[in-house]
């Protein structure tokens, strides 16, 4: 799912106040991945989970059980651009993952650069 799919309040049940949209549902993990299993149902065409899947086990699992053909991973990237690179290497335990404090997308929203609060934790 994209920004432009955020935008269809029907299909996701985003929420609109006064005409602001917000996220609301990106703070469960995994939150589109039924609707994506519902999409792999009906097209022939590889359909990639995405939405807070901020773990390794939750993206084998929605692998494993058939729901998407691949996973696409956005903020927790952004988070932990290792991500990939320590699960590989079995330090999957020192992944820093994103906590959907939407810091990022405040920043953005504002025309500025986008920063992730968890940065400095990789430090760690
Ligand atoms: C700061 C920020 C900027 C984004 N910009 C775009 C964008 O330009 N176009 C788009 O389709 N989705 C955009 N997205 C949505 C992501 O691609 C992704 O669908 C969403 O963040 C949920 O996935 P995630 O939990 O892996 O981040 C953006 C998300 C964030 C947090
Ligand atoms: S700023 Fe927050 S929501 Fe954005 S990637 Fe970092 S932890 Fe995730």
């Amino acid at each position: 799912m994209t920004f432009e799919t955020l935008f269809s309040p029907l299909k996701i049940g985003n929420f609109i106040l006064k005409n602001r949209i917000t996220l609301a549902p990106m703070f469960l993990c995994g939150y589109q991945v039924d609707i994506t299993s519902e999409i792999k149902k009906e097209v022939r065409i590889p359909v990639f989970a995405n939405g807070r899947i901020n773990t390794p086990d939750l993206a084998e699992e929605i692998i494993t059980k058939n729901k998407a053909d691949a996973v696409a991973l956005a903020r927790p990237l952004f988070a932990d651009p290792e991500f990939v690179q320590k699960i590989i290497e079995n330090r999957a335990d020192r992944i820093v993952k994103c906590m959907n404090d939407m810091v990022c997308g405040k920043q953005t929203m504002q025309d500025m650069d986008a920063v992730c609060s968890q940065w400095k934790k990789g430090d760690e």
